[in-house]
């Protein structure tokens, strides 16, 4: 998993040259760059691997949507939403290019991100690149991520009487599967795509990537309230300060805890269903189960 992390890394660098205005380029390159997990474009790259293709025709595409995720980042910690100072162990992008760079390299990466599939992957053909297009406007847009942070936002004002609302469940999965289950989808199905899986693996791994995305929110949830900065670079015990509706604000830490643990069966099943054998897969679930153990 470290020689793809380095990879990623390299490539990141290099899709992300410093052109004029330098401002804007180095605001978008700033938090792409900084230490993520990298995890969804592993997953993606992983995907392609797993069903037959090679890997280096899915780096543009897995490269992309970690700057995809950076945008969703920049964007979440802007004093207008969860008004975040630190992220990746250092400040967030507003508090070093201001807000309003910090808002046009959210836009930015919007649209820099496709380009940079569609100019570096020409040798995948028109159709599996219509078909990835497809994919990430899905996921980026106001039927993914956004959809996502726009009831997560809202919820904040729900917060004082969403004990007694049956539809809260509902309304926090929602939230749950948008502003973070899509990403992992849109890294998987892609993956997929690009090594030419049939429909029941892309159903499969569509499942898995569900599975996966809600586990990896709850644990997210779990350590806002139980983790510390210098694990987690990010300043924490937001959510409930904001009174943010999370796994834990509704169902307790041990309810979180123990469901967090059923997602991961889940994904684990349907690996073992779908005879999907990848350690990297498996590393990551090993890894989101026994994060919130620390
Ligand atoms: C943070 O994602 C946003 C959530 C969906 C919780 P990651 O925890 O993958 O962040 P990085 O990429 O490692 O910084
Ligand atoms: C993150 O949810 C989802 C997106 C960035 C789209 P959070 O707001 O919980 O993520 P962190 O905790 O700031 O990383
Ligand atoms: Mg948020
Ligand atoms: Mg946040
Ligand atoms: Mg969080």
């Amino acid at each position: 998993m470290n020689d793809l992390i380095e990879l990623v890394n390299k490539k990141l660098d290099e899709f992300m040259p410093i052109c004029y205005p330098q401002k804007i380029f180095k605001a978008m390159k700033y938090t792409v760059t900084l230490p993520g997990k990298r995890l969804r474009p592993i997953l993606c790259l992983e995907c392609c691997r797993v069903f037959g293709g090679k890997i280096e025709d899915a780096i543009p595409t897995a490269c992309a949507i970690e700057m995809l995720h950076a945008q969703t980042l920049i964007h979440d910690d802007l004093p207008c939403m969860d008004n975040d100072d630190y992220r990746r162990g250092k400040l967030t992008n507003h508090m070093v290019f201001g807000e309003a760079n910090a808002v046009l390299a959210g836009d930015a990466l919007l649209s820099f991100a496709p380009q940079i599939i569609l100019k570096n992957s020409k040798s995948l053909g028109s159709e599996k690149l219509v078909k990835i297009m497809e994919e990430y406007c899905q996921a980026a847009g106001a039927y993914g991520v956004i959809a996502g942070q726009v009831v997560d936002i809202e919820s904040e004002k729900l917060y004082s009487n969403f004990d007694d609302d049956e539809q809260t469940p509902e309304i926090l999965n929602f939230i749950h599967e948008h502003k973070t289950a899509d990403l992992f989808k849109l890294a998987l199905r892609t993956g997929a795509i690009i090594a030419d899986a049939d429909e029941k693996q892309l159903q499969a791994v569509t499942d898995f990537a569900q599975n996966l995305g809600i586990a990896f929110q709850i644990a997210d949830d779990i350590l806002d309230e139980v983790s510390t900065f210098e694990q987690m670079g990010k300043t924490l015990g937001k959510d409930k300060n904001s009174g943010k509706l999370t796994y834990v604000s509704l169902y307790g830490l041990d309810k979180s805890k123990e469901d967090l643990k059923k997602y991961i069966d889940t994904c684990r099943n349907i690996l073992v269903e779908n005879n999907i054998k990848s350690e990297i897969f498996e590393e990551i679930l090993d890894k989101t189960a026994k994060s919130v153990n620390k």
